[in-house]
């Protein structure tokens, strides 16, 4: 979306341009549980309360879309053992969380393949998505199991097949005709990605999506980026924003 129809909002107290759609490279949770001498579920455990405190403070803010890196496709190198406690922890989750998105409103919806995951870690995904559906403070979409350049293969494909079949003419390919064949059609682009631990990456997330949005990389591991250190983040977006506006 571009900065001059973003909605104008109150921001703690002052009259800002808030980012609707937030996008998150969670990273560094093995690194946090390395330099505490902890095994690396125990960083992915505190990454997970980090994200639910993340989650709840993003209607407060003003922000309406909030999409997450939890596994990429790349991710299957990991060992077995973290695969597994991973898929474990993502099961734990979702049902733990219930309570909190509905008492916040949020609808949750994952994005990415869902070929290799577990029956039951997709079954309980399913379940989530259908009880939060009506949900309207905020959607909260969790990237699993995901690539960009998945998704833009993903897309071509379909594409390709509507040509073939007939519904699409080859002239009317153009960028919004793509989008709508994205994971998420319904998901803007987001405006600000932050990604965390001092990677300076975007990792396969988001490819096209990611166009125009604004990009913000912190040295802070991800579970010690706490929601005034977002808060900062979200409020330094407002002053580019318009800056970007006076231009
Ligand atoms: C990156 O840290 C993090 C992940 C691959 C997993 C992200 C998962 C969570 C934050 C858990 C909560 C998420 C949900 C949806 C319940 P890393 O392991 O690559 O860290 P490192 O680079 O320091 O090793």
């Amino acid at each position: 979306m571009e900065p001059e129809i973003r909605a104008a909002s109150i921001f703690r107290g002052r009259v800002s341009v808030i980012p609707q759609h937030v996008a998150i490279v969670m990273d560094g949770n093995g690194r946090w549980a390395r330099k505490r001498g902890l095994p690396r579920l125990e960083g992915h455990r505190a990454g997970a309360e980090r994200l639910r405190e993340i989650v709840k403070c993003c209607p407060d803010h003003g922000i309406r879309f909030l999409t997450v890196f939890a596994f990429s496709t790349e991710n299957w190198k990991r060992g077995r053992h973290e695969i597994n406690r991973l898929t474990e922890l993502f099961q734990a989750y979702i049902d733990s969380e219930l309570e909190m998105l509905q008492d916040y409103g949020v609808r949750i919806r994952f994005i990415g393949s869902r070929r290799r995951l577990s029956h039951t870690l997709v079954a309980r995904m399913a379940m989530l998505e259908e009880a939060t559906a009506d949900n309207r403070s905020l959607l909260l979409t969790v990237a699993l199991n995901y690539g960009g350049r998945r998704e833009i293969a993903h897309i071509v494909r379909q594409v390709a097949e509507a040509v073939r079949n007939g519904e699409v003419n080859v002239d009317q390919i153009s960028e919004d005709l793509v989008s709508r064949y994205a994971y998420a059609p319904d998901l803007p682009d987001p405006d600000l990605i932050i990604r965390t631990s001092g990677e300076l990456r975007l990792s396969n997330f988001l490819l096209w999506q990611a166009a125009y949005a604004e990009l913000e990389f912190v040295d802070t591991l991800w579970p010690d980026f706490t929601v005034a250190e977002f808060t900062s983040v979200v409020e330094r977006f407002a002053r580019r924003s318009r800056r970007f506006g006076a231009l």
